[in-house]
């Protein structure tokens, strides 16, 4: 097995949708089957499967299994009554634009069936596409990034360690990850020796799966409270923050997990770079702005509890926003599949992209 599937999270096999129960790692690995589109939306949501790529390869692969079961229903009016499933996989989650850019392209190949095989077989063709492509994006910008990295380092001999927020690796996407991928790639060059993980609270992205994920490729990973990574930008022990996106709008402006706004102003007192690494279909040129991406709020459980061990009285407020917008402004280079953009703006991101 290659590095690349060290770790995986959507597998399809025996004719079916496989996911990991991110939510049960790093305690258990239990894989979760999906015969509906109901189940798919079920584990979109309630983060069985989780990470802005492979929320959108989840819901390409829903499509597939809803067109399937439509089909036996309905022969005919299958196609229409798929419109229904649509809707309920782009209400699963918000924020993260590869899914609503996951379902446009299933939306194009339901209306570009040809007659010459099956209509399924066809849509399951395009699902695993997306998800072929999403791990050679990976690659991709993980040597670019690493490229970038290795640079720096050759200029400013600077300390070798980085830190990153959340989880952005194979678990995250299909397979290698964004800015886990140029954090493996740039550890393979040897321009990075330590990864400090945040925790990520409140779902603890970073303790329950970067850390499990970076130890299973022996990766060195050191585990952080998200509060710390101001005193080891102030000792000098890292040089890059590199972080995922869930949505970047037109001007650069970063939606990521909640916490990364904070760690991008700290990286700017400290000196330290600051890196996103995110495919193209993370980008919503539409939007010229981050004040424009829908922000995801979850429920207090996450907040007032750990494990249903509830650790605030009854009945407290709370405010648990789970992304927050990074200015560009604050962003020294976004890595995609395509290149590297340096201090984005909306003329360098629609140069490399638009
Ligand atoms: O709430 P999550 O776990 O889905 O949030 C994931 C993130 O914020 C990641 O950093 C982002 O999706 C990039 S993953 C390649």
């Amino acid at each position: 097995m290659s590095q690349a599937q060290a770790v995986s999270a959507i597998e399809w096999r025996d004719n079916g949708l496989w996911l990991l129960d991110q939510r049960k790692l790093p305690v258990q690995e239990a894989w979760i089957g999906h015969p509906d589109v109901a189940s798919v939306v079920e584990s979109i949501r309630e983060m069985v499967v989780r990470g802005a790529p492979a929320i959108g390869i989840t819901a390409a692969y829903g499509v597939v299994i809803a067109a399937r079961n439509r089909r036996e229903q309905d022969a005919y009016e299958w196609k229409q009554n798929l419109k229904a499933d649509f809707e309920a996989l782009a209400a699963s989650r918000p924020t993260a634009v590869n899914l609503f850019w996951a379902l446009q392209k299933m939306e194009q190949a339901l209306a570009a069936l040809t007659d010459e095989a099956d209509p399924v077989d066809q849509l399951l063709r395009v699902a695993k596409g997306i998800h072929s492509d999403d791990l050679a994006a990976n690659q991709a910008m993980g040597q670019f990034g690493a490229d970038s990295i290795a640079q720096h380092q050759a200029q400013h001999q600077g300390a070798k360690g980085v830190i990153t927020h959340c989880n952005t690796g194979s678990l995250a996407t299909g397979g290698y990850g964004t800015a886990l991928g140029v954090i493996r790639s740039a550890v393979k060059a040897g321009a990075v020796d330590q990864v400090f993980a945040d925790e990520t609270r409140p779902w603890w992205q970073g303790s329950r799966l970067t850390a499990w994920e970076l130890q299973k490729d022996q990766i060195p990973v050191t585990l952080i409270a998200d509060s710390v990574a101001a005193t080891l930008m102030k000792q000098g022990k890292v040089s890059w923050v590199i972080v995922g996106a869930d949505r970047i709008a037109a001007n650069g402006d970063v939606a990521n997990k909640i916490g990364t706004y904070s760690l991008a102003v700290l990286a700017r007192h400290h000196g330290v770079k600051f890196m996103v690494a995110a495919p193209s279909s993370t980008f919503d040129l539409a939007i010229s702005s981050g004040e424009e991406i829908p922000i995801e709020e979850r429920g207090p459980q996450e907040v007032v509890a750990v494990n249903g061990q509830r650790l605030a009285p009854e009945n407290v407020a709370v405010y648990n926003p789970v992304f927050d917008v990074t200015p560009a402004q604050l962003v020294d280079a976004i890595v995609t599949e395509k290149g590297v953009i340096e201090a984005p703006t909306t003329e360098k991101v629609m140069a490399l992209l638009g």
